[in-house]
């Protein structure tokens, strides 16, 4: 018989990436700040790489994208610089003025405190912004996020520029295990160790960049979630949460009414490395999608539920056909997963060396895949992690 043995699967299925040297503080944050100088996005606020930008400007444009997209602070940023060019000239306006252009962005109590700040900034600094993250922090609507921002783009200082996005990335790259919001002092300690003290400036907003290109949010589509795109991060070859489901960070506290559920999943892997499938029906949460082959946990129900494994099912057959196996193990740590209204916790059977012929008489719709392309298959996130957890 053919020698398969675990590394020989592994290395087959390991992407290229994980082999590279892991770099080190210095040298992840060189890689942002050359990702950027290639690859910036090119925003009416920001100067090229290198060069401080207008503190006006940034303050501007800060405020304008909290709780805003780019997109729409784009005519935005720009009718005010146009409207009124310097500080000054905007401390002069009127409320109403501020107000009737400011129109459509929403949250207005922003604009209000911004032409307060402006008044605060000519009458008692003279027009001149304040340096420090303290000074900024004081003026009307400049919180820790807005105050390092500026401190870091205008002024070029080392200040730890850390909003959602940038959390995510951070909280990815160290596979930082607690919940937010107890995982936030983690998260700045990572985003710390890798702030270079120059050009942090130009170093968070390659974050930000990295976040709305590459590093993305698990957005929804249809029934699974998007994943980030790792083949082109710069911090690829050192992010310990690559390689987990990167877009389970950061982990989030389950929400209080989620119900958690019980189930158990089975990888089955034959002795000529083809890894057993079955798709999921298509009326239900992962409509249509492959899975490993699992007990059958209902869209349904609300309650915290055990879910058995019904002896008709592909996971009943296999259980009968593999129970007595030499190599079927069931793994000590349950994959835990969080949909959006439940919380699936799954235990984990992993058989190996199986006789695809052995299972002939198995017929509840089971797919053999082979297992070097399995990375090509729209696996959903649950089943990725039960793949890492069964096989990383
Ligand atoms: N979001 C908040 N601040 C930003 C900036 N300076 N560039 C891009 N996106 C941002």
């Amino acid at each position: 018989m053919p020698n398969h043995s675990k590394e020989k699967r592994l290395a087959a299925t390991l992407p290229p990436a994980k082999a590279k040297q892991r770099l080190d503080n210095h040298e992840a944050s060189r890689a942002v700040l050359e990702w950027y100088d290639h690859n910036r996005r090119n925003l009416p606020w920001r100067m090229p790489p290198g060069k401080r930008a207008d503190p006006y400007h940034v303050w501007l444009s800060e405020i304008m994208l909290q709780q805003t997209t780019v997109e729409a602070v784009k005519p935005y940023f720009e009718k005010f610089i146009q409207r009124w060019p310097r500080l000054a000239d905007f401390a002069a306006a009127t409320q109403d003025d501020v107000l009737r252009l400011w129109a459509g962005l929403g949250y207005y109590s922003r604009a209000r405190n911004m032409h307060r700040a402006a008044q605060v900034i000519v009458t008692e600094h003279g027009g001149a912004f304040p340096e420090t993250e303290t000074a900024l922090r004081a003026l009307p609507g400049v919180g820790d996020y807005t105050a390092a921002a500026i401190a870091a783009i205008a002024f070029g200082q080392r200040a730890l520029v850390c909003d959602a996005n940038i959390e995510r990335i951070m909280a990815r790259y160290g596979a930082v295990a607690d919940r937010l919001p107890a995982a936030k002092p983690a998260i700045r300690a990572v985003l710390d160790r890798m702030t270079p003290s120059d050009r942090a400036g130009d170093f968070a907003q390659a974050l930000m960049d990295i976040g709305n290109r590459i590093c993305t949010p698990p957005r929804r589509k249809g029934t699974h979630r998007s994943q980030p795109q790792c083949l082109i991060c710069p911090l690829a070859s050192s992010c310990l949460g690559r390689h987990q489901d990167p877009s389970s960070w950061p982990r989030k506290a389950p929400k209080k009414d989620r119900a958690t559920r019980q189930g158990h999943v089975m990888v089955v892997i034959s002795d000529d490395q083809q890894v057993l499938l079955m798709r999921r029906p298509s009326q239900r949460l992962l409509g249509g999608m492959m899975l490993f082959p699992t007990s059958n946990w209902p869209d349904g129900s609300r309650a915290k539920t055990t879910y058995p494994i019904e002896a008709d099912s592909l996971l009943g057959q296999l259980e009968a056909h593999l129970a007595e196996h030499p190599r079927r193990q069931v793994l000590n740590t349950p994959v835990e997963h969080i949909f959006s209204h439940f919380a699936l916790s799954l235990t984990v059977t992993r058989v190996t060396d199986v006789r695809r012929q052995d299972l002939k008489g198995v017929d509840a719709g089971g797919i053999w895949h082979p297992m070097v392309s399995l990375d090509q298959e729209a696996l959903p996130s649950v089943m990725r992690k039960v793949f890492a957890m069964a096989c990383g």
